[in-house]
C-alpha cells in the first residue's frame, strides 16, 4: 500500500468516526438509555400520575431561587406551549415524549434536546437576555412535524413574577 492511500484511507477512518462522535449527546445518550432498559417513566400515563401530570410542568421556582421547567413533545406540540423563565439563571429543563421521537430547539440559541418516549431528557438552559424566543421540533416526528412550535418568553430576573400553581403552565402570568 502506498502512502497516498494509507493517508486518504486513515482520514477516512477519522471523518466517520467524528460524525458519530459529534452527535453523541443527541443520538447515542438517548438511545443508549432507552435501550438500556430503562423506562423512567411510562409515556401512556404521563397524563395520569407522576412527574408530568398536567397541574406540574411548566415553570416552577423552587425555594432555593433555582428553576425547573417541565415539559412534554408530542404529536404535535409541546405542552405547555408557552413558558415563562427569568433570564440570567439556570433552568433546569426535564422533558420526555408521549409519543415519538421529538427534538425541541430553541431558535437564536445552541440548544437542541433530543427526547424519547419513556425517558426524561434532563439539561440546562441559560439566557443572558430577556427576549422571546421560538422554538420548534427538530426531528422528524410525523405529518405535523412542521407545525410542531411553541415559545419561551426570558423576563428581566426581579420581573420573574412568583407563581402561582394555576400559572406555572403558561405565560399568561406575565
Ligand atoms: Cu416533533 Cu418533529
Amino acid at each position: 500500500m502506498n502512502w497516498r492511500k494509507l493517508r486518504t484511507f486513515v482520514l477516512t477512518v477519522l471523518v466517520l468516526c467524528l460524525i458519530p462522535a459529534m452527535r453523541y449527546n443527541q443520538i447515542d445518550v438517548p438511545l443508549l438509555h432507552y435501550f438500556a432498559g430503562s423506562r423512567e417513566v411510562d409515556p401512556l400515563s404521563l397524563h395520569l400520575a407522576g412527574e408530568f401530570v398536567e397541574n406540574n410542568l411548566g415553570t416552577q421556582q423552587d425555594a432555593d431561587g433555582s428553576v425547573t421547567v417541565r415539559m412534554i413533545a408530542q404529536q404535535y406540540l409541546f405542552v405547555p406551549h408557552c413558558i415563562l423563565v427569568p433570564a440570567g439563571v439556570p433552568i433546569h429543563l426535564r422533558i420526555t415524549s408521549a409519543d415519538a421521537v421529538h427534538a425541541l430547539a430553541v431558535n437564536g440559541t445552541g440548544y437542541n434536546v433530543k427526547v424519547l418516549p419513556g425517558t426524561i431528557r434532563e439539561t440546562q438552559l441559560q439566557f443572558s437576555t430577556p427576549g422571546e424566543y421560538k422554538t420548534m421540533c427538530r426531528e422528524f416526528c410525523g405529518a405535523g412535524h412542521y407545525a410542531m412550535r411553541s415559545e419561551v418568553k426570558v423576563v428581566p430576573r426581579d420581573q420573574f413574577p412568583a407563581l402561582q400553581p394555576g400559572e406555572r403552565g403558561n405565560c399568561a402570568a406575565e
